[in-house]
């Protein structure tokens, strides 16, 4: 792919999607911070990315912590120079089994959900865009979902904070869309993380497959294919989208 080489990005949030994501940017030529609130997964990660001679930094961080998100890509900026992109990807996923619906879930757990997946999200562009207006331009991707759009009759703080990114995007591309930047939602369907694997009951991934236009389910590397291209130089048009990941799902 042209274009990512050089680029320095922040990733913030480097589960399975994220994970897989920072893997195919450095493959690309991209230097890397990534943070993630398990720091310990953050650093491990960078480590054998940098023993395969790939520029990469893994750090704590806390989505929900300005200071924090502030640190992450003052981090980047000290070490490689300066900012081109920022994927935002966290989002808490132990706590959406507890988002059941709007008359029985706990205000702890839409909070909680709001904070990490929604408010972390605004707070990682606030850090972002003075970065990227610094540089002449820049890229923000941030992982939605295809529950912003679904309407289930669960899940409902998970979708509100997935149909705000959607809305978040959109505020971003047309408040600086004629300085360059470029603000993009990709939108995943089902993806087999290694934690979804290792966790997942084998008749709920069966009632997903068949409700997928595919031969198979996602894959993180599906996902990280599709940030990586509108990062990079050839998805310079690309703007003020949420792009759909899915293999073509119809369980929505
Ligand atoms: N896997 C799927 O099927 C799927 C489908 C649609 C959307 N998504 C989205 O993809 C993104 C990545 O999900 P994933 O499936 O790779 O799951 P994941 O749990 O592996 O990744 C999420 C990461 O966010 C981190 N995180 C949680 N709270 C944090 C905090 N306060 N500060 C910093 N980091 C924090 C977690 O430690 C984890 O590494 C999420 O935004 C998720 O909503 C996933």
């Amino acid at each position: 792919m042209r274009g990512l080489g050089g680029k320095v990005v922040v990733v913030a949030g480097g589960g399975g999607i994220g994970a897989a994501t920072v893997q195919r940017l450095v493959e690309g030529g991209a230097r890397v911070v990534v943070g993630d609130i398990n720091a310990t997964h953050a650093t491990e990660l960078a480590e054998g990315l940098r023993a395969a001679g790939h520029a990469c930094i893994g750090t704590g961080f806390d989505i929900t912590d300005e200071a924090s998100v502030n640190a992450l890509v003052a981090l980047a900026v000290k070490e490689f120079g300066g900012l081109d992109a920022l994927f935002a990807n966290a989002a808490d996923l132990q706590i959406i089994h507890q988002d059941s619906n709007v008359l029985e879930e706990p205000m702890s757990v839409f909070d909680r959900t709001l904070d990490v997946n929604l408010r972390g999200h605004w707070l990682c562009t606030r850090a972002a865009l003075p970065e990227l207006i610094k540089r002449g331009g820049g890229s923000l991707v941030y992982t939605s979902s295809a529950a912003a759009v679904m309407g289930e009759a669960v899940r409902p703080a998970y979708a509100i904070t997935k149909a705000g990114i959607e809305a978040l995007v959109r505020h971003v591309a047309s408040a600086w869309g004629k300085q360059n930047i470029r603000a993009n939602a990709v939108a995943p369907g089902f993806v087999m993380t290694p934690q979804i694997q290792a966790s997942m009951p084998a008749e709920f991934r069966e009632q997903m497959l068949k409700g997928t236009r595919h031969a198979r389910l996602g894959e993180p590397s599906d996902i990280a294919s599709m940030v990586a291209f509108v990062m990079s130089d050839e998805g310079t048009w690309i703007q003020g989208q949420s792009l759909g990941v899915n293999g073509g799902a119809s369980f929505f």
